[in-house]
Parts: C-alpha cells; sequence; structure tokens
C-alpha cells in the first residue's frame, strides 16, 4: 500500500492532487453537518507539514456534468478554512487549460480547491482524456476518500493511469478497520439499511442477502419494499422500476435463509415541516408521506438487534433532520449503542446521513467503528474490489 505518509515521499513544493469527499449535508446553503470536512485535516496537515502545494478535488451532490449553483463547494471551502485556520483559496472555474496556470502560481504549503469536480462532463463518464488533464494539473495523486472509491469516475480511477498515486491517512484508516471487521465478523449479522439514495442501494440489498442473518430496511429503501408488495405509501418517495428487482430479494431472502425486516407501522406527514401521526401502513392516504417508522416497527428491530452479534448501519430511518420524525432513528441509535457497550459486540455505521445522526444524537463513541462511507461502505461487505483502491494498488 503505497501511503502518502511514506518518509521517502518527496513533498516539498510538489503540486499534490487530493481527492476528498466534501459531500456534506447542507440547507439553505448552510453546512448542517461537517464529519468529512474534519476527518481530512490530518492529511492535509501532513501535506503542509511537508511543504506541499495542495490542490484539492471533491464533489458534492450528483450535478451529472452540468454547473448547478446550489451545488457548489465555495462554502466549503470557507469551512475548511475556518476548521484549520489557514487560508483556502477557492478556483470557481472549470478545468480548462487555464486552470493548470492558475494552479502553477500557488505557494509551498499552500491550499486551492477546484470547483465541483461533478461539474465537468468528462468526470462522471471517466473519460480518459478529461482524467488526463486532471492528471496534468498535479505532480502527485492522493485518494482520502474511501466514501467515493465504489467511483468509477475520473477523480477516483481514471486519473490513477497517468500521475504517481498514492492512499491518504483516511482511507487507510477506513480499509483497515473495515479489514479487521469482516474478517472477524460474528454471526448472527444484521444489516439495517435506510436512507434516501434507493436507486444504488436496492441493488446492493440482494447481494447482501446471502452474507447476513437479517436485513432491515427503513427510509426512503424501505418504502420502496412497500410499494412493490402491495402496501400503501401515499406519496412518499420511493423507486419505481423495480418491482422484477424486490421479487428476486424475497426469493433470494428465503433461498438463503436471511429475514427481510420492513416497516409495519409508521408516522407519516403532508408535508417535510408537518407534525407526525402514527399509521398502519393501511391507514396511510394519498397526499401522507412516510417520513418515520412507528413503534411496534421499532420493537421488532430491537427484538432482531438482542438476538445479533455483529449490527452494521448504514441510512437513517426517517427524515430525522426534523425533531418530529427523529424517533425512529435516535431510538436504533440507542439500542445499537446499548448493545454493543453491554454484551460488546461489533457494530459498524457508516454514510453521510448515518454520520450526521450519529451526531446529532451524541453517540459517537458507541459503534465499534464509524465510517464515513455509505455506498462504498456496503460495496465493500459485498465483498467487492472498490475500483478506486485498485487501481492505488495497479498504480506503480
Ligand atoms: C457518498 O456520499 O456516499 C459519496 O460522496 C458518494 O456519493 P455518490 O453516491 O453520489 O457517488
Amino acid at each position: 500500500m503505497k501511503n502518502i505518509s511514506d518518509q521517502s515521499i518527496d513533498l516539498k513544493g510538489k503540486k499534490v492532487l487530493l481527492r476528498v469527499d466534501l459531500n456534506v449535508p447542507m440547507k439553505n446553503g448552510s453546512i448542517t453537518e461537517s464529519s468529512r470536512i474534519e476527518k481530512i485535516i490530518p492529511t492535509i496537515n501532513l501535506l503542509i507539514a511537508k511543504q506541499a502545494k495542495i490542490i484539492i478535488l471533491s464533489h458534492i451532490g450528483r450535478p451529472k456534468g452540468k454547473v448547478v449553483k446550489g451545488m457548489s463547494l465555495e462554502p466549503i471551502s470557507k469551512k475548511l478554512s475556518s476548521l484549520l485556520g489557514k487560508e483556502v483559496l477557492f478556483n470557481e472555474k472549470m478545468v480548462d487549460k487555464k486552470t493548470k496556470y492558475e494552479l502553477n502560481k500557488i505557494k509551498n504549503g499552500s491550499i486551492i480547491m477546484l470547483e465541483n469536480i461533478r461539474f465537468n462532463q468528462g468526470e462522471e463518464s471517466n473519460e480518459s482524456e478529461f482524467a488526463k488533464k486532471l492528471s496534468s494539473l498535479g505532480d502527485i495523486y492522493v485518494n482520502d476518500a474511501f466514501s467515493c472509491s465504489h467511483r468509477f469516475h475520473a477523480s477516483v480511477e481514471g486519473i490513477t493511469k497517468y500521475i504517481p498515486s498514492y492512499f491518504g491517512l483516511q482511507i487507510t484508516e477506513e480499509i483497515n478497520a473495515l479489514r479487521k471487521i469482516t474478517s472477524e465478523i460474528k454471526k448472527p449479522v444484521t444489516l439495517i439499511i435506510g436512507g434516501s439514495k434507493i436507486s444504488t442501494k436496492i441493488k446492493i440489498i440482494n447481494n447482501l442477502i446471502k452474507k447476513f442473518n437479517n436485513i432491515i430496511i427503513v427510509g426512503g429503501m424501505a418504502n420502496t419494499m412497500l410499494k412493490h408488495t402491495g402496501s400503501k405509501v401515499g406519496k412518499s418517495i420511493f423507486e419505481k422500476d423495480c418491482g422484477y428487482l424486490i421479487k428476486e430479494i424475497l426469493e433470494n431472502s428465503k433461498k438463503y435463509n436471511c429475514k427481510i425486516t420492513c416497516p409495519i407501522d409508521v408516522v407519516v406527514s403532508e408535508n417535510l415541516e408537518g407534525i407526525g401521526k402514527n399509521k398502519e401502513l393501511h391507514e396511510i392516504n394519498d397526499n401522507e408521506m412516510i417520513l418515520d417508522i412507528g413503534q411496534k416497527t421499532i420493537d421488532s428491530i430491537k427484538k432482531i438487534i438482542k438476538d445479533s452479534n455483529t449490527v452494521l448501519w448504514n441510512g437513517p430511518a426517517g427524515y430525522f433532520e426534523n425533531p418530529n420524525f427523529q424517533n425512529g432513528t435516535k431510538k436504533i441509535l440507542e439500542i445499537i449503542s446499548e448493545k454493543t457497550i453491554n454484551d460488546k459486540i461489533f457494530s459498524v455505521a457508516g454514510g453521510g446521513e448515518t454520520v450526521a445522526a450519529i451526531n446529532k444524537f451524541k453517540k459517537f463513541d458507541s459503534f465499534t467503528f464509524v465510517s464515513t462511507a455509505g455506498g462504498a461502505f456496503l460495496e465493500y461487505l459485498e465483498g467487492k474490489t472498490l475500483p478506486g483502491i485498485k487501481a492505488l494498488n495497479q498504480n506503480v
């Protein structure tokens, strides 16, 4: 593993392209949770101490190759600057011929952040021309974004083909911790999966069935399961074209003896700012949306966790940002936390929204490990070699 902390790497005056994950939750242009920004500070401090010129590459959201005003990294560059107590320059332009010239002006030990890398067309499609252009902006590439390493994107995978590439400090810590946990995992294993990124995660569930004893589905993921199995979901978010996948998930769960648990009661409201009403599934009206799990569901989750020796959690149970819909997420946290402390089980939580919930309810120390990664964490659990990690290992 080629790590940037290796003393033999001379970084003085070198332009280091540092890929990090600054995909943090934002509301009305303000950052609501900043753990992912805090986590990259050790790597930045190391690069500053070694007198490198630091060029930060990151993304926020899914702008799909277009400039989206609300998805600028500028507020994040300001937050990073205040956390570091040091100037962080911001380059708001797209990556083009002039970028190289702009970056040549930066001094040793200073930091510049480029605008959302996903505003560029070749990023998500991993175009080799774009990856080459990105690589030409620096002398060395460092990936410190474990949470993006499941993406075949130019700033994660493609770039490593053209420039000496290294692991950062945070990605190394995450890989080591997850490797240890997955090698020592004890059955029964329960995975709780929720959150709003339904489309990518629903496919992963099917592969995880073979590995776990229980999969508890909550949040936006559960709406999709409920809708496709004939329950009412009102105007809740759900993934439309995946009836066939749900069928397969249910068949596989029987085949591999993995119990799938979905909500049996929920908390609904007409809008995100509303007051919650506890309802049975058949009572949900068309103008209502599911925003949390109900008490009976919480009780059944408690029972499953009680009988587990390993609990993995990705994705909140509801819209916990509003206190009216935070109960399910908060209770899951309390149950896992109590079980981890009392029975010394392994518990791992991962993902941007999950970490935000853990911080909100101040439960950071009650998990065996908290990963910044959501999708990457799940793909790692599937046993996949993440493209970003494979690319670093192949870079010589
Ligand atoms: C995440 O939040 O898990 C990472 O930033 C990756 O984001 P993505 O799912 O939009 O690729």
